[in-house]
């Protein structure tokens, strides 16, 4: 693998624990003002400290972000579809491999549906992402979107997974499933796992726990922390899960105590 790469993921992926928290704000590609982004740079400035990359779309970054940030950052360059389009995840390229660069990005971020009716047109435009990329030394990371139709089980999941390894991604997301360990024993590019829809937070941090023992690297979690009750405390609960194997039970301890902490300071 090239050094570019190789450095590139090594400032997403920690060396010191091997893990990664991916903090997922790029919402508004398809869900626009999604709750708790409505005022995206005002929720992420104070989650920052604690996440090791922001993933987002050029437009969150040029808007929202200040660029003298000290964070790597993942750009999310599939899109095209609304959460109105019945044909959902029928993605293709929205930002150039040029913008990218500009915008300092040290990974790019893709989306292929497998198993859809329009899976050949994602499949294609990601492996032409990744070429690109990979000419400038970019790491591409695979997101393995699941379509309104379909099962989310771990041979569903372990197929779209593998492929978008051997497509050529460098990191693969993907969804928690039972059986997950499958997934990852059959992957060959470090797996993160996707948060989805906000659940209650003891059960985000279990999922976050089950998902790094059955292998996975770490995650990349949005609504489950930006919607959380809490998000500064949600964070760094996330964080002691993926860095410092804490287990459900006292993530969900150290989540209650920060949010106490916090309120206190208020
Ligand atoms: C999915 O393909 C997009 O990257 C989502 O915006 C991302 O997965 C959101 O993270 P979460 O599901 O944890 O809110």
């Amino acid at each position: 693998m090239d050094w570019g790469i190789k450095n590139r993921i090594s400032r997403i992926i920690k060396p010191a624990s091997g893990r990664a928290v991916m903090l997922a704000v790029d919402h508004g590609y398809f869900m626009g003002p999604t709750t708790g982004l409505e005022q995206l740079g005002d929720a992420v400035s104070p989650l920052l400290p604690y996440a090791d990359t922001l993933m987002l779309t050029r437009g969150a970054l040029r808007y929202f972000i200040d660029p003298a940030v000290d964070i790597p950052i993942t750009l999310r360059v599939s899109g095209g579809t609304s959460i109105l389009n019945p044909q959902l995840l029928h993605e293709g390229n929205i930002c150039s491999i040029e913008d990218a660069i500009r915008l300092n990005a040290s990974c790019v971020a893709f989306s292929i549906l497998v198993g859809a009716e329009y899976e050949r047109d994602t499949i294609l435009e990601f492996t032409r992402v990744v070429d690109q990329a990979r000419s400038f030394g970019i790491p591409s990371l695979c997101v393995t979107a699941v379509g309104r139709d379909m099962v989310r089980d771990a041979r569903y999941m372990a197929l779209a997974s593998r492929m978008g390894a051997e497509l050529g991604a460098d990191i693969i997301k993907t969804y928690f499933v039972e059986g997950f360990e499958k997934v990852v024993e059959t992957c060959p590019v470090p797996v993160v796992i996707a948060g989805g829809k906000k659940i209650p937070e003891r059960d985000a941090l279990k999922m976050a726990h089950d998902a790094i023992a059955a292998g996975a690297v770490g995650v990349d979690m949005g609504r489950n922390i930006f919607q959380a009750e809490n998000p500064v405390a949600m964070i760094q609960a996330v964080r002691a899960v993926v860095h410092d194997n804490v287990s459900a039970d006292d993530a969900f301890n150290h989540y209650e105590s920060l949010k106490a902490e916090i309120a206190a300071h208020a």
